[in-house]
């Protein structure tokens, strides 16, 4: 996704024809999977509703249980996972960390994974600009009574058309959406709640024309939301900056978009985070190291934003649930929830979902998250 119509036709994959070998590779499952983010004690029924653990919205004020199924337990018991996470790696990039070291660091990489190329001009009155304890951190400073942080992460597939999982997915302390997540209409299926929005302007951009019609006319915007930038080129950190000042951007690919239009009215650094470069090429390192990284679409190669999503809450949350991501038996659906009629899941060069599939198979029957299938 997001990349401009002329390109996409080019682009249209290859990936098709792997599709139908994706799922061979099955992982041993060391750790067990947990029955979902309803379920109370362990080897109890998906279908039972808990009477025990129940998050609802708004935590700041709730007592807060222990997790019953904690992501870094479920890591530590698998060897294979336990080598690939590194909760050390920054997720997000604030102010506080610019320098000349960093400068010279990531200019050696091009964007996702760092600023070759780009304005150190843009970059740095950007990150300037992300300079309070907010910006380093995802979450408002916990409460004293939270011991569990658990995530809801909802992509945009098809699977969730008339799934009813939005109570579930409410439930959860924080939400996580992006692209083109419609809400307006899909609600008992995908909820109402958005902590976060997920997107890199293209994708932003990209998902209000194409989806216009199908109901995404607006980000999702409100009070509690935090927007996190993907920093795929140098129009990222323009338009971030132009966001927290609050001005029409000056400059570049979207020169006179008015980011309140896209945002809502405030403008704050505390309304916006900025994906690390490095975290960027971290994971796609460890965890998305996809064949097409030698192939003519390399440079176009990186995560798809559901899957960057996906991973950064498996980085900062205790438990995490993902809705809406691609399953196995994925061509029984829609590419998207609020299609009106049924349209084929299009693998395009410039992601890997075959990649993406397996990972989040794994990462399910391992323990580490819960996948929402049916
Ligand atoms: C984990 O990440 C930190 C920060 O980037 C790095 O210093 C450290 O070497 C990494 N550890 C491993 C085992 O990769
Ligand atoms: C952050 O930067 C802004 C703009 O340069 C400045 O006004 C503010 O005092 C800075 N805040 C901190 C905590 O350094
Ligand atoms: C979505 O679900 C409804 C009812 O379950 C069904 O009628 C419709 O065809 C589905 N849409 C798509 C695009 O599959």
């Amino acid at each position: 996704m997001g990349l401009p119509r002329g390109l996409r036709l080019w682009l249209l994959v290859l990936l098709a024809a792997a599709g139908a070998g994706i799922f061979l590779a099955l992982l041993s499952s060391a750790g067990k999977p947990y029955p979902g983010p309803r379920a109370g004690a362990r080897n109890t029924g998906t279908s039972r509703v808990s009477s025990g653990p129940k998050a609802v919205a708004h935590s700041g004020t709730r007592k807060s249980l222990p997790c019953q199924h904690p992501l870094h337990l479920a890591i530590q018991r698998h060897p294979h996972f336990l080598g690939r996470f590194n909760f050390s790696t920054p997720v997000l990039l604030s102010g506080g960390v610019f320098t000349q070291e960093l400068w010279d660091h990531l200019s050696q990489r091009k964007a996702p994974y760092g600023w070759q190329g780009l304005s150190r001009q843009a970059i740095a009155s950007t990150l300037g600009l992300l300079n309070s304890s907010e910006s380093a951190q995802l979450f408002a400073p916990r409460g004293r009574l939270r011991d569990c942080v658990r995530c809801a992460v909802v992509g945009n597939g098809g699977i969730l058309n008339g799934s009813r999982q939005g109570r579930s997915i409410d439930a959860h302390d924080y939400v996580f959406r992006l692209n083109g997540a419609v809400i307006k209409g899909f609600e008992d299926d995908v909820g109402t709640k958005t902590s976060f929005y997920g997107f890199t302007v293209n994708t932003m951009k990209n998902s209000l024309i194409s989806y216009r019609e199908l109901g995404f006319t607006s980000v999702p915007q409100g009070q509690d939301l935090r927007y996190i930038f993907i920093p795929s080129d140098v129009r990222d950190y323009v338009m971030l900056r132009s966001a927290i000042l609050g001005v029409p951007v000056p400059e570049g690919h979207d020169k006179g978009d008015r980011p309140q239009t896209y945002f809502g009215p405030e403008a704050s650094a505390s309304k916006f985070k900025l994906l690390h470069p490095d975290f960027i090429s971290y994971l796609t390192e460890r965890f998305l190291k996809s064949k097409l990284i030698n192939t003519n679409f390399g440079d176009l190669y990186m995560p798809s934003t559901g899957a960057l999503m996906l991973l950064t809450a498996l980085h900062t949350c205790d438990q995490v649930s993902a809705y809406g991501f691609i399953t196995s038996n994925y061509q029984k659906f829609s590419d998207h929830y609020f299609e009106r009629i049924k349209m084929p899941l299009i693998f395009y060069a410039n992601h890997d979902l075959s990649l993406e599939s397996a990972l989040w198979r794994d990462l399910h029957s391992a323990g580490i998250l819960w996948l929402y299938q049916r």
